[in-house]
């Protein structure tokens, strides 16, 4: 077990955090890792928790000397559907929390941030199949602009202020354990409730809508993998493409109804349509690949088989 580091998760109760404070755990102790949100949650019981409104820097900063964090995972944010409907709220949020998180590491108070970015800081002009990590990018979310201005300031707090900041950017995640929130890609949890549920479900996209994705234990993995990975093999600070699959709704029911025979997906497309016909389809992550060895495991059969497999006796 690593002692050395003491750890913050920010925002910690949501999809991703929920995962990645019990993985965290298994390496650094339950004492290693604080798990902190906006509000207190069941999460309390498991290990160390503090109440953190990410907007108020001295109250993040007292709390960070008092239990002398080393590293923060920010994770608190707005999602792309959610900030469409409240887009100043998104842009603060998204943004000052990332200031209040690197002004950290700029006093040297911490010493290593990582902070998500996602497939949406592509947009319309991005070329769609195989995005590379190095291309045309205007987003046209609030959301993704959001993400496009935080990984130019990663990269310069990196290269003026030596700050440790690590990023991705994860396409849709999904999980058994943690509910999404606010997301264009949430279809594609919803999707396995409903269908052991009650063997349909209506979906926000259109059939044909593909977009990239990730299982889960593939972005815990990559989260873990690039905080750990020596500093020098990190080349990229603004935020590196990360890939697992693709499918669109069809492909997923499809797979869906090996397991859950007879079930039945119909299309009610809604605003959100539109977010996800800004983005890519298909991700090249091959500087990922090149410079800190990633690797994902899953594609969209073994993803599903045992999303089924969890998530029957978590509902069933
Ligand atoms: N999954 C996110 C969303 O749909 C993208 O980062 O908003």
């Amino acid at each position: 077990m690593r002692t050395s580091e003491k750890i913050l998760v920010i925002g910690s109760s949501g999809q991703i955090g929920t995962e990645l404070v019990q993985n965290l755990r298994e390496i650094y102790g339950i004492d290693g890792v604080i798990a902190s949100d906006v509000k207190v949650t069941e999460q309390a019981k498991e290990g160390p928790f503090e109440v953190i409104d990410v907007m108020n820097a001295q109250g993040l900063l007292e709390i960070v000397k008092r239990h002398k964090i080393t590293q923060v995972y920010l994770l608190a944010a707005l999602l792309s559907a959610t900030a469409e409907k409240m887009p100043k709220l998104g842009w603060d949020l998204n943004m000052q929390g990332l200031f209040n998180v690197l002004d950290l590491a700029k006093e040297k108070i911490i010493k290593q941030v990582y902070w998500p970015s996602s497939i949406a800081v592509f947009g319309p002009n991005t070329p769609k199949v195989n995005t590379p990590q190095f291309t045309v990018m205007e987003p046209s979310t609030v959301y993704g602009i959001s993400k496009q201005a935080g990984e130019r300031w990663c990269e310069y707090y990196f290269n003026k202020y030596n700050v440790d900041v690590r990023s991705l950017r994860y396409p849709g995640l999904i999980g058994w354990k943690s509910a999404p929130g606010g997301g264009t890609t949430d279809y594609a949890v919803h999707i396995f409730h409903e269908a052991l549920k009650n063997g349909k479900y209506e979906c926000f996209l259109s059939e044909n809508t593909i977009l990239p994705m990730m299982y889960m234990p593939d972005a815990i993995k990559a989260t873990i993998g690039i905080m750990q990975a020596d500093p020098g093999t990190v080349k990229i600070r603004s935020s590196y493409n990360l890939a697992g699959f693709s499918f669109s709704p069809n492909d997923l029911a499809a797979e869906i109804r090996k397991h859950v025979p007879g079930f039945t997906i119909s299309y009610a497309p809604d605003s959100r349509q539109q977010i996800a016909d800004s983005w890519p389809q298909s991700i090249d992550a091959k500087e990922a690949a090149k410079d800190w060895g990633w690797q994902p495991e899953y594609d969209l059969k073994s993803m599903t088989d045992d999303m089924i497999k969890n998530l029957k006796n978590v509902l069933l």
